[in-house]
């Protein structure tokens, strides 16, 4: 293992689309981290999409080819950084919503041929997951919990390899719905506004975790199942049932995220045997995505990692959201490992991690 930088420090504009939110930034450094985040900024669609109730694709790709040059001029603004001094410019190239994705990485593409630098199409995961670089250096390898509203996976991060390709080892992900989005769906249920996750954290503060029984599914307790896979939409039932009934706000947030908290801890430690079979001596676990922002879960991750001998690494909430600033990091990582894109890539809407680069 290195603690020296791996190469030249590398200053990247990069450009996320995948979703919501429409963000550039500017980042410098090189391997392993930490870097310095020159500018970070993110323009947010919720009110947008807030009268939905959840993401209307037509409406973020719209709004997302009206800001994203403003926000651009300003993210190099604000690092004092002109296009001509960067090494390279990095979007997001999927996995999300293909309309959004189209809009930035067309953008990347223009921008990366009329100031002649190198492109890098970035997978939105990989971002999450090397986000703990860019903020604590962490060093490869690592155990990664990614925790969005569109995903819920357990990854063995091994880092670069040789010929090129990367080496994520997939543990465990969801058979149903993403993490975040039982959270915004339970938020839904209970009439809690959009997005749900933060006004349910906020709101099982003041209610009682053991108020309601709600089901653990795939609980190592439960069934015999030695997976790290996991699935929450009968938990999501459960709730459903439960609220046509009439309950309690904070109690029944209280209940859900109390569930959760028990399937992500009993998944996760899983994980950490396949992920120490695999990598003898690991011992770190990066928790990345929106639901990272949570704090009860990432408190109650922490324990579980003393009680396991790992130590937990979880970025500042601004940057377990979708942002910009991870994207650029990951085109720092791709960038310094040797590898850029071709102007000919095209945008995808699914691209697992394990098929990277
Ligand atoms: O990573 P992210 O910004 O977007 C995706 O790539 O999905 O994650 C957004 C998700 C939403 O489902 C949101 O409700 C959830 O993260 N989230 C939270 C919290 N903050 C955001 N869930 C639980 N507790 C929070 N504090
Ligand atoms: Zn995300």
């Amino acid at each position: 293992m290195t603690h020296k930088p791996l190469g030249k420090p590398l200053t990247i504009l990069g450009i996320e689309t995948s979703c919501d939110e429409t963000a550039a930034a500017v980042v410098r450094g090189a391997a392993p981290g930490p870097g310095m985040i020159l500018s970070n900024i993110v323009f947010s669609q919720v009110e947008a999409h807030a009268p939905y109730g959840g993401v209307v694709p037509e409406i973020a790709s719209r709004a997302h080819l009206e800001i994203l040059d403003d926000i651009i001029e300003r993210a190099l603004a604000e690092a004092k950084v002109g296009l001509a001094e960067v090494d390279g410019i990095a979007a997001t190239a999927g996995p999300g919503l293909i309309g959004g994705v189209m809009v930035g990485l067309t953008t990347a593409k223009a921008l990366a041929l009329a100031a002649g630098k190198p492109l890098i199409a970035v997978n939105h995961l990989m971002g999450h997951a090397l986000t703990a670089r860019l903020t604590h250096g962490v060093e490869f390898p690592f155990l990664l919990l990614l925790v969005s509203g569109g995903h819920c996976q357990l990854v063995g991060v091994g880092g670069p390899l040789e010929n090129g390709k990367w080496d994520f080892r997939l543990y465990g992900s969801t058979i149903d719905d993403a993490v975040g989005e039982a959270f915004d769906k339970t938020a839904k249920i209970l009439g809690l506004p959009y997005p749900g996750g933060p006004q349910v954290e906020q709101a099982a503060k003041s209610g009682n975790p053991r108020a309601y029984d709600l089901p653990r599914p795939l609980v190592s307790g439960h069934n015999a199942r030695k997976s790290a896979d996991f699935s929450f939409s009968g938990l999501k039932t459960a709730l459903r049932q439960l609220a046509q009934g009439g309950v309690d706000v904070a109690d029944a947030s209280a209940s859900f995220q109390a569930a959760v908290i028990d399937i992500l801890r009993d998944r996760t430690r899983i994980a950490m045997q396949m992920f120490r079979a695999d990598f003898p001596g690991g011992n770190v676990l990066v928790v990345a995505g929106g639901v990272a922002a949570n704090q009860a879960i990432g408190a109650a991750l922490e324990k579980l990692c003393r009680e396991e001998g790992f130590v937990t690494r979880i970025p500042p909430p601004g940057l377990c959201t979708d942002n910009a600033a991870m994207i650029a990091w990951a085109g720092v990582e791709r960038l310094s490992a040797g590898s850029g894109d071709d102007l000919s890539v095209s945008p995808k809407a699914r691209w697992p991690l394990a098929t990277m680069p």
